[in-house]
């Protein structure tokens, strides 16, 4: 059953960055294992679909590569170091800021960052939004998503979803909020 938790977000008092994170972690923060994904969680494809469309999706060039393609319905910008790195239907950014700044010229509400480990790691102090889909499981992985440090961030909604045929693990739809700082 869904449940609300906080409503109190940084967005509803001061500046937001409109800078998201969406990733699916284990209970041991694996994200994935020789440049490819853990799980096939259809449920989560669907979420992670719905969620990101429409809107521009920023991620390092290993995941990229690890996907293959351009995502349909969004504008996807890969983050690589070499200026020379070219594929249909992506734009190149050479660093986080850039790729933020071309982001931020399709004027969408949200910008995502959609992995893999190292730019969530060098995103998240910047963004103010965390979609993390919590596989109930500790898997084996060599790459990880930062600890997600509760005096900074708070969980505002959880959704969760019972192991069936098609999931071999049970997971939830987190959504987690910046807290406000200390304005005074
Ligand atoms: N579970 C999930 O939700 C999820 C989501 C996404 C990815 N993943 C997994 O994560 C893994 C990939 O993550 P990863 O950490 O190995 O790689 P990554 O973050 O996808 O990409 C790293 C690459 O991005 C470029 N890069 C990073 N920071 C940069 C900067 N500041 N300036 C310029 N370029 C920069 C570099 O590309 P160059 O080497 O070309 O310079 C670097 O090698 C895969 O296993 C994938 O399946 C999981």
């Amino acid at each position: 059953m869904d449940s609300i938790i906080s409503e109190t977000s940084k967005s509803s008092l001061g500046e937001s960055s409109g800078l998201s994170l969406i990733v699916a972690s284990s209970l041991n923060n694996a994200i994935g294992k020789a440049n490819s994904m853990l799980w096939h969680l259809p449920e989560d494809f669907k979420y992670f679909k719905n969620t990101t469309w429409g809107m521009p999706i920023i991620m390092g060039r290993k995941t990229f590569e690890s996907i293959g393609k351009p995502l349909p319905g969004r504008t996807n910008i890969v983050i690589t170091s070499n200026k020379d790195w070219k594929v249909e239907g992506t734009i190149t950014a050479t660093s986080l800021e850039q790729a933020i700044e071309q982001a931020k010229e399709t004027n969408a509400k949200e910008i995502f960052i959609t992995g893999g480990g190292e730019i969530y790691k060098q995103s998240m102090p910047i963004a103010d939004k965390i979609y993390r889909t919590l596989v109930h499981t500790k898997i084996d992985g060599d790459t990880f998503f930062p600890e997600i440090d509760e005096a900074i961030w708070q969980k505002v909604f959880e959704k969760n979803i019972e192991a069936d045929v098609k999931h071999k693990y049970d997971m939830s739809f987190q959504i987690w909020e910046k807290k406000l700082k200390d304005i005074f």
